[in-house]
């Protein structure tokens, strides 16, 4: 039996809520739940989920991690439970976490994940915020392991907007060691608090933000790319599919990379937007590796966090 241990902070709302040697523990359980070499028994923990967006992937692969570890879910629709007709996150959490071991919230400001913190007696999970995806960047850099094994010899491209996915990556990439390149247009910058906080914890970490998106992705390892515009700004959608124009990954842009560069992106994609056809179903293409790895992680996210 593997023998790990409980994260140390009991929520997971960012990035660097775990340390790098808890982080590397979360991919060696998610490399033996892949290979369904562990089973950990999770029986009568529930699962509470709370989307204030749209999910696919999230949504579905905690269903299935909760289920494989013999626990359950309940999913709490805001719409359908009081938290559409408004009832507060200090008396919702204080109920909830009466009845629920766990809570994974996907929601716009990452202070409403912090509200719930305050007032739940269980631990909280970003199920993706408007400044973190960070479950998304689990599955991202054990992805990236399963392919180079040794993070400091990576170079991670992300072409696109600096909001949260890029977010998360920087802050994983600083945990783990990788360079990490950010290529958008200009006034799409990653937030320079993330930047700060990714230098404080890594003095050695090479990052760098860009406009030239042929610069960023010479000798680089991993090309990755998420949608230009995200959920909740549909009304942006115009201006920002014109301030993106040019940065998609394209065969162009893949064959300046890394002869073994592989292409990655969270989904859901727009073909044709930020990267092409071609390249989602590319054979350099671990896009639907790296969905079923969100399945994986956040199993052993789970286990590390209920054990
Ligand atoms: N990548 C991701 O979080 O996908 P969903 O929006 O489908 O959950
Ligand atoms: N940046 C995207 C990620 C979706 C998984 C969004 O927030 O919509």
């Amino acid at each position: 039996m593997f023998k790990f241990s409980k994260l140390t902070r009991s929520n997971y709302l960012s990035s660097l809520d775990t340390t790098k040697e808890e982080l590397l523990q979360i991919f060696k359980l998610a490399k033996l739940f892949k290979s369904n070499s562990l089973s950990i028994d999770l029986k009568n923990k529930v699962l509470g989920l709370i989307f204030d967006k749209s999910s696919t992937r999230t949504r579905v692969s905690f269903q299935v991690a909760m289920s494989r570890l013999g626990g359950t879910t309940i999913d709490l629709n805001p719409l359908t439970s009081q938290i559409g007709r408004g009832e507060t996150i200090k008396d919702t959490a204080r109920v909830l976490s009466k009845y629920c071991d766990v809570l994974a919230i996907r929601t716009f400001n990452q202070s409403t994940l912090e509200e719930y913190t305050k007032w739940s007696s269980k631990p909280i999970i970003n199920a993706l915020t408007d400044l973190e995806h960070p479950c998304q960047a689990l599955a991202d850099f054990f992805t990236i392991q399963e392919e180079f094994t040794n993070f400091d010899d990576v170079v991670l491209t992300f072409i696109g907007d600096g909001n949260n996915v890029a977010n998360s990556i920087i802050l994983c990439g600083a945990l783990c060691g990788a360079e990490i390149r950010i290529a958008c247009p200009p006034g799409y910058e990653p937030d320079s608090l993330i930047i700060e906080r990714a230098k404080e914890i890594n003095h050695n970490f090479s990052l760098v933000i860009t406009n030239d998106i042929n610069d960023a992705v010479i000798n680089a390892n991993v090309l990755y790319t998420d949608v230009w515009s995200s959920m909740g700004e549909e009304n942006l959608k115009e201006n920002k599919d014109k301030d993106f124009e040019g940065f998609t990954i394209d065969s162009e842009l893949l064959n300046k990379a890394d002869k073994t560069a592989i292409v990655l992106h969270c989904l859901p994609a727009y073909r044709g937007k930020e990267i092409t056809d071609e390249i989602i179903d590319h054979d350099r293409s671990r896009i639907f590796q790296q969905a079923e790895n969100r399945m994986h992680v956040q199993q052993a996210l789970l286990a590390c966090l209920l054990q």
